[in-house]
């Protein structure tokens, strides 16, 4: 979603703040803006489009100051053109804000019968008049925005300033993240503490409900009923070092490259291939072992990492799994039984559907577990039990390394899971370990696969159309190529179950029709290889991904065979993935699209 920055500092701080957006931009590019004061006077820049054209403005009419705020904008109410970009203004005070305030329609009409005219269509308009109009009744800032935050429905993190207040910057939080950085008499306020890295390491996060006054030396956080509290200082752990491609064309393909260390990473967190054990580094407040049902919920890419793991979880530990996308989940009003076990997946953390779900099983009972790839997120800090990935910090839109690490993490506490239930011996333990161990090792032989995968590619750049198939845990890998193929190349992509495509789907069949089936060597190849056969009967283009047994059992001669590394059957879905990331990219790059920040979408989606 959007990114906040402010900065309270003691040199110019529109390059700064701009540098602060630039690691913010992947929750969202579709505009930008940055307002200071300089002599007590407020003034702003906004431009519509990447950052890039802020960068841009500010170079012919820069903006001097040693206080301001700064936003990068993904659209949820109006377009996003230079008048909708934040910061917005009303008087001498501005915001930026990230989140979505649900009541502002009453808000701004209440505000339009007291002759306040806005400019913009936004929701986040409606914030910088309530200020006003607090302040012009006679209130102090800070008494005016405790006042305003009452009046605000939905989720939101604010940052503030005030014409005339050289030493003063308000910041407030509500479903959407905010951390205080702290620096030798500067402060800032972010997004995440990735956005803060550059300045500093220091980092307090706001709780949900609190808002904060700042000024460079003090910091006075207030919780939702305005009683001052005392918030934990944290060293965050987000590097400073600006994340750059290397040599490689795209973020997105240098995280694919990343995968096997970061799997390697991850995984040994988690299992002590020495003794061919998993063992985790703390003690968990629940046993698997007692566990009669787990609950998951998480959204896009995270969702359907769950959706592998619960065919292994209910295959190998024997536990039933309900899983759920999360902006369903939070509606659907589940029963739950006391005492199960909810895990969500989410690499930002801050997803705010998943968040929901989260509390949903927090208030009915649920032991609270999170697989997550950012350790100080919102979702991390409200979880019983955390299982970090180790994937570093993901910059692509499109999730790739993220989604490998999270099925690692899931593989592992599945192997866990079954041997606390007594589904598996010690033997099988060590064998199942010894497989895993070997992942890093086969997701390299994928990656050797991305020239040929490239000629595949050319040609579907060329269609409108794709469909995938897959049976088992190759169905949710065929969700998933079909996600990350329409994110970044935009062609239409739809994914079936192979044993669905008799019951509708097969009616699209035609020449024009690539078809995409991931089908392993295993107990389900036969029968997909027979659906196969119902697209080859009516002239659909096959793209076939199967390992060397596999390509020798295929009779069709009329198909393009991506052949993989042949690996241990619970391993395939790690393994797998890369094939359809690389084809998702390869197809994508011929086109031209702007792969890692594809049009529409934000990596940290805090809006429902
Ligand atoms: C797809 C993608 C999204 C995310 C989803 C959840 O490539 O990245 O579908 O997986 O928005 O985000 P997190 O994992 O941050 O909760």
């Amino acid at each position: 979603m959007c990114g906040i920055v402010g900065i309270l500092g003691n040199t110019e701080v529109a390059p700064l703040l701009v540098d602060a957006l630039k690691r913010l931009e992947y929750r969202g590019y579709d505009s930008a803006g940055v307002a200071t004061l300089h002599d007590g006077q407020l003034d702003r820049r906004r431009a519509a489009g990447k950052l890039r054209n802020l960068e841009l403005i500010l170079n012919d009419n820069p903006l001097p100051g040693t206080i301001g705020i700064g936003h990068t904008r993904w659209a949820t109410h109006g377009i996003p053109n230079e008048t909708n970009a934040h910061p917005h203004r009303a008087g001498n005070i501005a915001a930026v804000h990230n989140g979505i305030i649900e009541n502002f329609r009453e808000l701004r009409h209440s505000l339009a019968e007291n002759g306040h005219t806005f400019e913009s269509e936004t929701d986040s308009e409606t914030i910088v008049h309530l200020i006003k109009r607090e302040m012009d009744k006679g209130f102090k800032p800070v008494q005016a925005v405790a006042v305003v935050l009452k009046m605000l429905k939905g989720a939101f993190s604010l940052a503030i300033i005030f014409g005339g207040e050289d030493n003063l910057m308000i910041g407030a939080r509500r479903g959407s993240p905010l951390a205080v950085g702290h620096g030798e008499g500067e402060m800032f306020l972010g997004s995440d503490a990735f956005a803060l890295a550059p300045f500093t390491d220091k980092v307090t996060y706001l709780d949900d409900g609190d808002w904060a006054v700042l000024s460079r030396s003090t910091i006075q956080i207030f919780n939702e009923n305005d009683e001052l509290v005392e918030r934990q200082q944290t060293v965050a752990m987000a590097s400073a070092q600006v994340t750059s491609k290397g040599n490689y064309k795209h973020f997105m393909e240098k995280e694919m490259h990343e995968q096997p260390e970061v799997i390697q990473h991850t995984l040994s967190n988690y299992i002590d291939f020495a003794s061919g054990k998993v063992r985790l580094k703390s003690e968990l407040p629940f046993s698997f072992k007692d566990l009669r049902r787990i609950t998951m919920s998480a959204c896009g890419t995270a969702y359907i990492a769950g959706l592998v793991a619960k065919y292994w979880f209910e295959r190998y530990a024997r536990i039933p799994v309900d899983i759920d996308v999360a902006s369903e989940f939070r509606y659907r009003e589940a029963p739950m039984e006391e005492g199960g076990l909810s895990l969500f997946i989410s690499q930002s953390g801050e997803t705010a559907d998943t968040l929901a779900s989260l509390r949903y099983c927090r208030e009915n009972g649920q032991h609270i577990a999170s697989i997550v790839n950012v350790q100080e997120s919102t979702i991390a800090r409200e979880s019983d039990a955390i299982f970090p990935t180790i994937a570093g910090p993901e910059i692509g839109v499109a999730s790739t390394k993220a989604f490998t690490c999270q099925l690692s993490v899931l593989l592992s506490l599945v192997i866990l899971a079954a041997r606390e239930r007594g589904k598996i011996t010690v033997e099988e333990e060590a064998e199942l370990v010894q497989a895993v161990s070997e992942l890093p090792k086969f997701i390299r032989q994928a990656l050797k696969l991305s020239e040929p995968i490239t000629h595949i590619a050319r040609r579907l750049s060329k269609v409108d159309n794709i469909l995938y198939l897959g049976r088992g845990t190759s169905f949710p890998l065929a969700l998933e190529g079909a996600l990350k193929l329409k994110e970044i190349s935009y062609i239409h992509a739809e994914a079936y179950a192979a044993g669905e495509l008799k019951h509708g789907p097969i009616a699209l069949i035609d020449e024009s029709m690539p078809v995409v089936v991931i089908a392993p060597f295993d107990g389900s190849y036969e029968k997909t290889v027979s659906n196969m056969q119902e697209v080859a009967a009516r002239d659909g283009q096959i793209i076939l991904i199967t390992d060397e047994e596999g390509a020798k059992h295929n009779s069709l001669e009329d198909c393009d065979v991506v052949v993989m590394p042949k690996v241990p059957e619970i391993l395939s879905p790690i393994v797998y993935a890369l094939p359809i990331q690389l084809l998702a990219y390869h197809t994508a790059d011929f086109m031209g699209t702007d792969v890692d920040q594809p049009r529409n979408l934000a990596k940290s989606v805090t809006v429902e």
